[in-house]
């Protein structure tokens, strides 16, 4: 067992072409708090700047477009006002010696049609709706819409939305971007064969399930360079109603991982296990899949001090990613290197609301 200060966790590192000043990550994290235009308020610039001490701010899921859009509050990286309002929050991160990018966000089916412009259906490979929860302007919590499917000639046009957000984010001021491929949103919804049921060249085997994610993350890539972007999966995850997983998780994430890693990404960034659940990493070989991208890997889901420390010292991650520590923590890290007690995030703050259970948490005295 190693020592706070022999510990790698704390050790500076490059992660693609982002330095980073130490290997604790703060996970994405939705909090629900920006305007229904998906502009953020100066209460984000104040709780992103209090959490600048990670090593790496992987950014709330932020919208590529109105269509992408799942949840009430949530903010946007598609127009003039989102980019200002990022802006200032980037700012404040560097001015704090920090290093933040943008999680890129399309829920797909995980919409609901007053969500929606114009309340249309949302969109998703194929038209079979989920059973969770989505979080509405006024009436709480409600089902997901029945989902249309995709046109094959429209995936064009999704592309050069994540392309547009992903300039958007470069004139934010972001140091990067993290594609979310994870928690069952619409990549994830095309990587599953549970999910997409498609005919044309975007569904059926593996190669065909992956090929829209990649060239995703290919157009992204175009913007930023491959070492300013990360991807996030999460091969076990069911979201938090009863989203089926794939019928061959390994064989299919272990093929995208390998695929993935010959664009040459910043990282690969993995929820291990049912998120927020156990860490569940035995049920899946997370290892493999670490081996089959061959680059950076950022490790996350339920992780504490010394299963961070082991996970970076033992070469199983680059880095580590902590979410719900990081709510109530804003020096989680200072915290972590001085093994020092952690304040619980209270649950009923999680989403929406203001300031109280936002940015009011303390930092050690
Ligand atoms: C309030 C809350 C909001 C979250 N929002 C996101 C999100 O926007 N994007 C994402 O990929 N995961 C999101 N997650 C999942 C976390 O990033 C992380 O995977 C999860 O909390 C497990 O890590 P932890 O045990 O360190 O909290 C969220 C989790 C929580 C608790």
């Amino acid at each position: 067992m190693s020592t706070p200060s022999q510990a790698q966790l704390f050790a500076n590192a490059s992660i693609g072409a982002i330095d980073v000043a130490n290997r604790v990550a703060m996970a994405p994290l939705t909090r629900s708090r920006a305007d229904m235009d998906g502009v953020h308020s100066e209460l984000a610039v104040e709780y992103y700047r209090q959490r600048a001490s990670a090593g790496l701010i992987i950014s709330e899921a932020t919208n590529i477009s109105r269509e992408g859009r799942g949840y009430a509050f949530t903010p946007g990286i598609y127009t003039a006002e989102q980019v200002a309002a990022w802006r200032r929050v980037t700012d404040a991160v560097h001015a704090a010696g920090g290093k933040i990018v943008c999680q890129l966000w399309h829920v797909g089916r995980m919409s609901h049609v007053s969500l929606q412009a114009n309340g249309v259906a949302p969109v998703a490979p194929s038209a079979i709706q989920a059973n969770e929860q989505v979080f509405l302007e006024s009436e709480g919590f409600d089902r997901p819409s029945m989902p249309r499917a995709l046109e094959t000639a429209e995936i064009g046009r999704l592309i050069a939305d994540y392309r547009h957000a992903a300039e958007c984010a470069k004139d934010a001021g972001f140091d990067g971007v993290e594609v979310h491929a994870a928690n069952c949103y619409l990549l994830e919804q095309f990587i599953r064969d549970s999910t997409n049921q498609r005919s044309d060249e975007y569904g059926g085997p593996v190669q065909n399930r992956s090929r829209f994610p990649i060239e995703v993350i290919t157009a992204v890539a175009e913007v930023w360079g491959a070492e300013r972007v990360g991807v996030r999966l999460s091969p076990i995850t069911r979201a938090v109603g009863d989203t089926p997983l794939d019928s061959d998780p390994e064989g299919t994430y272990f093929y995208l991982a390998e695929q993935l890693g010959k664009l040459g990404l910043a990282y690969l960034h993995c929820v291990e296990g049912q998120t927020r659940g156990d860490n569940g990493a035995g049920d899946f070989d997370f290892k493999k899949l670490h081996a089959a991208f061959g680059g950076k890997y950022i490790a996350n889901n339920s992780y504490d001090r010394q299963m961070a420390i082991d996970a970076v010292d033992n070469g199983h991650a680059d880095m580590v990613a902590f979410g719900r520590p990081f709510i109530s923590n804003p020096d989680l890290v200072e915290r972590l290197r001085r093994s020092a007690p952690l304040a619980e995030a209270d649950r009923n703050t999680f989403y929406g609301g203001g300031a109280g259970g936002y940015i009011d948490y303390p930092a050690l005295g």
